[in-house]
């Protein structure tokens, strides 16, 4: 039994949650993977809703294949040209209003800040599944029960972040929950995508830290390379992005220099940066990480509504 509070808490930055509040909910990740399998009716009557105001195909997928094989139902939307905000509603009316429907939201926004917003407004827990360039903590806890399973430990890991580490949510929120770990981090990225001013100076004192531009020169090294793609949605001006677009691309070549037991993940969705040919690795382990998606967001549901302990 655990002296853990997790029933009712919002999930809106990786930044809340203590090492040891995440190993417990690697724990709890754990074992669901059973009822992942077999199916439970531990949220049976409880109501998820999801409203995603971005594209999405995984994260609310996942969502809601947590929800349903705990028993409990999902409404929602996934496109917010149908939903009321396109007659102007505002972020705080839609979650006051869905709150009576809801027994958790989980809520992707464009705007940084819109899951804090959010859980300010709403009496239900929250659960932010993306808010802009920020945050995205989910996936974060599943990238690191990704980690556990594969390699069997996350201490003693070194670790390469690779891509756009100044638009890519993930990376922020899982760069903030490695620095509880004692890993060594690469951050590898085009010079004009450097990983934000803000997560280098909350991790800097915490983990060691070695930023670059190439790739290559640090492949030989690492246990985890974890590829994002360039987030072109997010460039203010495109002529940017098309400086930057295909900065890294890892293919066989690139792992012949590689560890043998080293492994590669992606939040997905992949782009151009991992080639067809990798796939087929056994480096290759961003299909499982998929998986591994649901028996989180099972677990961080279970653990919010109070459903296990
Ligand atoms: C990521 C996202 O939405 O931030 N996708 C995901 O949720 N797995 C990564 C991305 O879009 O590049």
């Amino acid at each position: 039994m655990s002296s853990l509070q997790f029933k009712g808490r919002d999930i809106v930055s990786i930044e809340d949650f203590s090492r040891e509040e995440i190993d417990y909910i690697l724990k709890s990740s754990q074992a669901m993977e059973q009822f992942a399998a077999k199916g439970s009716d531990m949220l049976k009557g409880k109501i998820l809703v999801n409203l995603f105001f971005e594209p999405s195909t995984r994260t609310r997928l996942s969502f809601e294949a947590a929800m349903l094989k705990l028993g409990g139902s999902t409404i929602g939307f996934a496109e917010a040209e149908i939903a009321s905000v396109r007659k102007g509603e505002n972020l705080a009316d839609t979650i006051r209003t869905v709150e009576n429907y809801a027994d958790i939201i989980a809520l992707r926004h464009p705007l940084e800040g819109a899951a804090k917003l959010a859980a300010e407004f709403s009496k239900v827990p929250v659960l932010n599944a993306g808010s802009g360039a920020e945050e995205h903590p989910t996936q974060a806890f599943m990238d690191l029960y990704t980690l556990q399973k594969e390699k069997g430990k996350i201490d003693g890991l070194k670790i390469a972040l690779v891509g756009d580490l100044r638009y890519g949510r993930t990376v922020h929120s899982l760069a903030y929950a490695l620095s509880l770990y004692n890993i060594e981090l690469y951050l590898i990225s085009p010079e004009t995508l450097r990983m934000r001013h803000e997560v280098i100076r909350a991790i800097k004192n915490k983990i060691s830290i070695i930023e670059d531009t190439n790739l290559e020169n640090i492949i030989p090294q690492i246990d985890v390379l974890y590829v994002t793609r360039i987030q072109k949605e997010r460039f203010p001006d495109l002529a940017e992005y098309a400086k930057v677009k295909g900065a890294y691309r890892i293919d066989l070549k690139t792992l012949q220099k590689a560890k043998k037991d080293m492994i590669i993940l992606h939040p997905l969705p992949r782009i151009d940066e991992i080639a067809a040919e990798v796939d087929s690795t056994p480096q290759a382990r961003y299909f499982q990480q998929v998986w591994n998606g649901i028996v989180v967001r099972m677990a961080l549901l279970a653990l919010v509504l109070g459903a296990v302990k």
